[in-house]
């Protein structure tokens, strides 16, 4: 079992041996059913400091629940030592992610309910075996017959009309099981009425189709050399860039130690959390406010990647492993993907009088995942490119959450109609980046800069005139802010004290998309327990326990923790290891083009290197010709 690096993912011999150690102690108890098992990345400065041969720790946390009536336990266990370094019971609003066993918990316990059959029944439908129970998490929004810090879930149903049937075609309209996972039972059963049930389907699969398009000739991407990057490990090196990656049972996808030309940048960048607030008053919705990585453990939804279909060209894989509910490992092959892609030009010129003609291609390495999370999937795209940009793109797809509609119960500015009798919510995806810089080595600074007009005078006669200004963020109570792009608003990480030939300190500057921000009512339960939505930009000094957005444990969370707590002692920024907490997103006014499944509609930022060079880095690329190439 031997691990070459500190960040290294956790190896199936040591997600075992951890579970071993765990059974082994008089405190496990035998119902114990898992939710993660999570390395422990060790302190800063072991990695920074790291050398090959030198030792570092190797520790498992391995949360889960039992039947002990709290908020699960939290075992973090030293493999090396072969030894328990402690056991943390969390409390009743601070839980361990929902996992597996809860969901089946919740399902089987929903079907088997009297009240539950009986609200089935009045709308015909007697074959459970056709209905399909989706729980939600029940945070936020309880009944009164829940005790306060029981794990709950809301489960609504859909219908199929066969074992392999698309059951988001038939929503089980106005039905809600609440699901007190503590006690073990149904408590409530809602039931709004009946509303008949949609008759379309909703299937997406190539034979349910009636036609498929002709006259898409192969595209054929070929690398006859091979790629140009290199693999060591969990190490990627590709022109200049290095780093490291690794899945997050919470966080999904993570970079770390990012470095350009042996110059640091990132020291970790990854989603911190995530929220999915609905905007519909229809009570199947209305409530519904997911934190798919905290609630949901998003890096445990991640795909299995199928070569030729998801991935094109010359594609290098990385499996990973996971903890299965039951203490065993599921090893998720082709989990995370890298590869080139041609990006069109990287620049041009003509010189028309007579000067040089050139141009010369831009191209970016892709390293990306894909996660089902019920109804909805999520790709993580993470580009790097030869002139020194990041970019994180999440693509958007999968199923919308629906409802069934009358022409009498249809109310189309909150829930439009996308199919017969069929109407999707207005919803939004928030996504919280956590990026914790280390730009060109040591402490940063983080500035605000935009444009603006100046008035008219007699330096400005003509009011054509204007100004690019940068204020210097100095407080975390100064670090909220929110996009403004029509004064091109961006956020700069500088290096105060490493310059470039020019006697510019070198920058960083985080450019983000036209993105909304949370606009549920600030004395909402949803702006309370997501208030990382709130705003577009957070920063803060770097601390090693504030890792989520939204706190570390959210199930059954009141918003007592996340970053608008940890910003709330205002502590100084002005020149600090600087963690910058980007919250973007879309919101989503679903179209009928997006039912019975979404076109992948997409959301992100830029991170862009200002003055970090002295010139355009990319003077040096080579001129290249495809002789190949038809025309
Ligand atoms: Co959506």
């Amino acid at each position: 079992m031997t691990v070459k690096h500190p960040l290294d993912p956790l190896k199936e011999e040591e997600i075992k041996l951890a579970v071993d150690i765990l059974k082994a102690d008089k405190r496990y108890d035998k119902t114990s059913t898992f939710s993660s098992a999570i390395l422990v990345e060790p302190e800063k400065t072991v990695v920074q400091d790291f050398n090959e041969g030198s030792s570092f720790p190797r520790n498992v946390k391995l949360l889960g629940i039992d039947s002990n009536q709290d908020g699960g336990f939290c075992a973090e266990i030293d493999i090396l030592a072969k030894k328990f370094v402690s056991l943390e019971r969390l409390p009743g609003n601070e839980q361990v992610p929902y996992a597996m066993g809860d969901f089946a918990t919740a399902m089987m316990l929903t079907k088997e309910n009297a009240e539950y059959q009986e609200a089935l029944k009045k709308r015909g439908i007697t074959d459970l075996e056709l209905v399909q129970i989706d729980p939600w998490p029940g945070g936020g929004f309880t009944h009164e017959s829940i005790k306060s810090g029981h794990r709950a879930f809301k489960c609504i149903s859909f219908l199929k009309e066969s074992l392999e049937d698309n059951a988001y075609a038939r929503p089980i309209q106005g039905v809600i099981a609440w699901v007190d996972l503590t006690l073990g039972e149904v408590v409530h059963v809602e039931d709004h009425g009946v509303i008949p049930m949609p008759t379309e389907h909703a299937r997406y699969d190539a034979g349910s189709q009636s036609n498929l398009r002709e006259g898409l000739k192969p595209i054929d991407i070929n690398q006859p050399e091979g790629s140009s990057f290199e693999v060591d490990g969990y190490q990627i090196s590709w022109q200049g860039w290095k780093f490291r990656i690794s899945i997050h049972d919470v966080q999904g996808l993570v970079l770390h130690q990012l470095s350009l030309h042996d110059r640091p940048i990132l020291y970790r960048a990854a989603l911190s959390d995530m929220v999915v607030p609905y905007g519909d008053s229809d009570p199947m919705h209305s409530w519904k406010h997911v934190f798919d990585g905290s609630e949901y453990s998003l890096g445990r939804f991640i795909n299995s990647l199928t070569l030729g279909c998801d991935c094109l060209g010359e594609i290098y894989y990385f499996d990973i492993n996971q903890i299965s509910w039951d203490g065993e490992v599921n090893k998720i092959e082709q989990a995370i993907c890298l590869h080139e892609e041609d990006y069109g030009i990287q620049w041009k010129h003509i010189d028309g009088q007579g000067g040089a003609k050139e141009v010369r291609r831009s191209r970016r390495l892709v390293i990306s995942s894909m996660f089902t999370v019920g109804n909805y999937d999520y790709g993580f795209f993470w580009y790097l490119y030869l002139d020194g940009t990041i970019q994180m793109e999440v693509k958007l797809t999968g199923i919308m959450g629906i409802s069934a509609i009358t022409d009498e119960t249809y109310n189309p500015s909150q829930a439009p109609k996308v199919a017969k009798n069929i109407a999707a919510p207005l919803h939004q995806h928030l996504f919280c980046f956590r990026l914790d810089w280390e730009l060109d080595g040591g402490n940063n600074q983080l500035f605000e800069s935009e444009i603006e007009l100046l008035p008219i005078n007699g330096n400005n006669p003509n009011g054509t005139q204007f100004q690019s200004i940068s204020r210097h963020l100095k407080r975390e109570s100064e670090a909220k802010r929110d996009v403004a792009p029509q004064s091109s608003r961006i956020w700069k990480v500088v290096n105060p004290n490493k310059e470039n030939s020019l006697g510019i300190p070198v920058a960083y500057k985080l450019m983000p998309g036209a993105t909304p921000k949370l606009l549920s009512h600030p004395d909402s339960v949803v702006s309370k327990r997501a208030a990382f939505a709130k705003h577009n930009l957070w920063a803060s000094p770097y601390v090693l326990e504030e890792q989520g957005a939204a706190g570390s444990y959210t199930v059954m969370h009141e918003g007592q923790s996340g970053i608008e707590v940890y910003t709330s002692k205002d502590r100084d920024i002005s020149e600090c290891d600087l963690v910058m907490w980007h919250t973007f997103g879309l919101n989503h006014v679903p179209r009928p083009e997006d039912w019975p499944v979404m076109p992948v509609e997409y959301c992100g930022f830029h991170l862009i290197p200002v003055g970090f060079f002295d010139k355009n880095p990319t003077l040096d690329i080579p001129p290249s010709c495809d002789k190949k190439n038809k025309s």
